[in-house]
């Protein structure tokens, strides 16, 4: 994997002497160059299954009325913007911590900490392994978010990978799975989404997290879990419940979390880490501190702030959970349509939350794009959330067009 000055003609260039000198081209963001393009598309009828935010049946991505509320409540009762400290709002974090971890052990000896995001979380959460053990390894479960494994290279973690999906078949690969982190040595990290799979909807079933978890305990793997849509797929306990089994199961565990999508706060950038080290709690605490601030110093506020309005209050928090029950159902929905529709698309209503995963090479993905005016990231990825009951017809013929057309 290139980084951004891993390379040996970089160092050659470097040693000349000028600044900026060994940087290396980088291509553009493979899921956030798609805002452009689809921006730029004058076609009428195109169609964004790119970037995964959630759009309503009008293709809107509305603030959530709840936090409209909170947010109007926060104008009216702020009267500071002082600094809170390097972990961001304490009382967001307690109020999130129930919703992630219940109130069982699973919740049990955890430090949190506000992070930008949760990539910020999982950034944090890499450079904290390579600081406990330099050159550590990552194992990550190809496919996934395709910015997983350059965060992990930039912090300078070593990353191994494995196949957990096969597109093909649409099913998980979970003997490959474990047959890989059979070859991971103690002290290992292994990345695992803790509900509705990026990009391919696909979770393991609660006797594959009983077994994940007990593998990482024979082998003293420490797992990253990121937890970047609870609520979307089957429902807020429900897509914890993976995750609940490792925490149970588990002594040291990192969680990324982001309330970007269940509270559609996007480029608010609200997301937490917590880490349990129950044999190094106190110095995993301060490195984790040192670390954020030397990288973001204090989190952004709002909207964790405004996350911990809405969990404060139990109206508030009922609305919160309808609306984001609403959204859960309308993907749901889209999904038992997009199988009614074709028949090739049936392994689609059983995966879970905004992602799916066709069966398209880099090429038809293309020609998706050209010919039909459909725009997913290049590995076939779509966002559920993208397609209406209008736009329903007209993509499953665009998939049937591209297959014709490129398998004669
Ligand atoms: C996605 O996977 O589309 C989202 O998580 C947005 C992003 O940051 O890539």
């Amino acid at each position: 994997m290139t980084t951004l000055h891993d390379s040996a003609s970089a160092s050659a260039r470097a040693a000349s002497g000028v600044l900026f000198d060994g940087l290396l081209p980088q291509p553009p963001d493979v899921v956030l160059s798609l805002i452009k393009l689809f921006r730029e598309d004058p076609r009428a009828g195109k169609i964004d299954v790119g970037v995964g935010v959630y759009k309503d049946e009008q293709g809107r991505t509305p603030v959530f009325a709840a936090m409209k509320a909170a947010e109007q409540r926060l104008l009216e009762t702020q009267h500071t913007k002082s600094y809170l400290g390097p972990e961001g709002d304490f009382g967001y974090l307690e109020r999130l911590t129930p919703i992630i971890f219940g109130t069982g052990a699973a919740a049990a000896d955890l430090f949190a900490v506000q992070t930008p995001g949760g990539t910020g979380a999982l950034r944090l959460a890499a450079e904290l392994a390579s600081a406990g053990k330099p050159g550590a390894r990552i194992w990550l479960g190809a496919p996934s978010w395709p910015i997983h494994a350059p965060i992990f290279a930039e912090a300078g973690l070593e990353v191994m990978t494995f196949r957990h999906f096969d597109p093909k078949t649409q099913a998980l690969t979970f003997d490959e799975t474990i047959s890989a982190l059979e070859d991971a040595a103690a002290g290992d990290v292994v990345l695992l989404h803790g509900c509705c799979h990026n990009p391919s909807g696909a979770d393991p079933s609660l006797d594959q997290w009983r077994a994940l978890a007990n593998l990482m305990v024979r082998r003293g793997l420490v797992p990253l879990l990121d937890l970047a849509y609870q609520g979307l797929g089957a429902g807020l306990d429900e897509d914890a419940a993976g995750l609940r089994i490792v925490m149970e199961t588990v002594d040291n565990v990192m969680v990324a979390y982001s309330c970007d999508k269940n509270f559609g706060l996007y480029r608010e950038r609200t997301g937490a880490l917590f880490v349990r080290a129950r044999a190094h709690a106190d110095v995993v605490r301060t490195n984790i501190l040192k670390i954020a601030r030397c990288a973001w110093s204090m989190p952004p506020d709002h909207g964790a702030a405004a996350v911990r309005v809405i969990l404060e209050d139990a109206g508030l928090t009922k609305m919160w959970r309808d609306e984001l029950e609403a959204c859960r159902a309308r993907l749901q929905a889209v999904r038992e349509m997009l199988a009614e529709a074709d028949p090739r698309f049936e392994p689609i209503r059983g995966q879970r939350g905004m992602f799916s995963m066709l069966s398209l090479t880099p090429a038809q993905v293309e020609l998706m794009r050209k010919d039909h005016a459909i725009y997913m990231t290049g590995n076939a990825r779509i966002n559920i959330a993208g397609l209406t009951a209008e736009t329903i017809a007209p993509f499953a013929a665009a998939y049937d067009a591209v297959l014709r057309t490129t398998s004669a």
